[in-house]
């Protein structure tokens, strides 16, 4: 026989204008509706040692799950991009285990048979499209696991180009795949071995190990603060639209 404890039906306290009500492990906070999931936990009195970096949304330290009481969906979204919301139950993911599979890039070719053999679990693929759905950054990530199964790496490296490594996908993956870990694999294998060397990076590297910009450097490194700053704010910068062989008029730092 199950026994349910009776619980005592309280009235919820009267609601502050301006502030919700969210639930951070089980406890009831009162927080301001304008802010972050990141900043209202530090509102309620968290300190925030891990699980926050950027908070601008680039490093994907934040990862957190939540629920609302109206709905059976899980959802998820990062501390520092997400608003609150009324009656919000939520947790901070920690960092999600994947594990990374050791390659030496130098030795690799670039072909999708190598991501294979070291991320086999990529046939697994259910096309369930969870991980797209959880994704922060709005990466087609089913699309990019489906790449890498082609055996597109190119094709992963352009795909999964703005991920953050945040792990919402790997959290919800049902078939264990690792998409972080393999959208990265395909952007190292793609830079190093499927694009064009850049004979203009090539160069710049001979620059800088020949101290082409030492002087310079030296420069700065003896420059204030406030002359920095100054430096930083006027600088030359290339139009957003701009010919091939725009140059600016000063071209002795290049
Ligand atoms: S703190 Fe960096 S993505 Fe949220």
């Amino acid at each position: 026989m199950t026994v349910r404890k009776k619980v005592e039906e309280k009235e919820a306290p009267p609601v502050e204008e301006g502030l919700v009500p969210i639930f951070v492990m089980g406890e009831r906070y009162m927080v301001p509706e304008s802010l972050t999931i990141q900043k209202a936990l530090e509102y309620a009195g968290y300190q925030l040692i891990r699980g926050c970096g950027c908070r601008g949304g680039v490093c994907g330290a934040c990862s957190t799950v939540f629920r609302m009481p109206d709905s059976y969906r899980v959802e998820v979204g990062l501390a520092c991009q997400t608003v609150v919301r009324p009656g919000m139950y939520l947790a901070m993911l920690p960092f999600f285990p994947a594990n990374r599979a050791i390659s030496d890039i130098e030795s690799m070719k670039g072909t999708g048979g190598e991501v294979a053999s070291l991320y086999p679990e990529i046939f697994k693929c259910i096309g369930c499209n969870l991980c797209t759905q959880s994704c922060p950054m709005d990466i087609d990530v089913m699309h990019y696991m489906a790449q890498a199964i082609r055996g597109d790496v190119s094709g992963v490296a352009e795909t999964s180009f703005d991920c953050i490594a945040c792990g919402l996908c790997v959290a919800r993956c049902p078939a264990e795949e690792v998409q972080y870990h393999v959208g990265m694999l395909c952007r190292r294998l793609h830079a190093r071995h499927l694009v064009p060397e850049s004979a203009h990076l090539a160069e710049q590297v001979d620059n800088v190990a020949g101290g082409r910009f030492e002087k310079t450097l030296q420069e700065l490194m003896k420059t204030g603060d406030k002359d920095l700053r100054k430096l930083y704010k006027e600088r030359v910068m290339e139009p957003d639209i701009a010919a091939d062989d725009w140059a600016p008029e000063d071209s002795s730092k290049l």
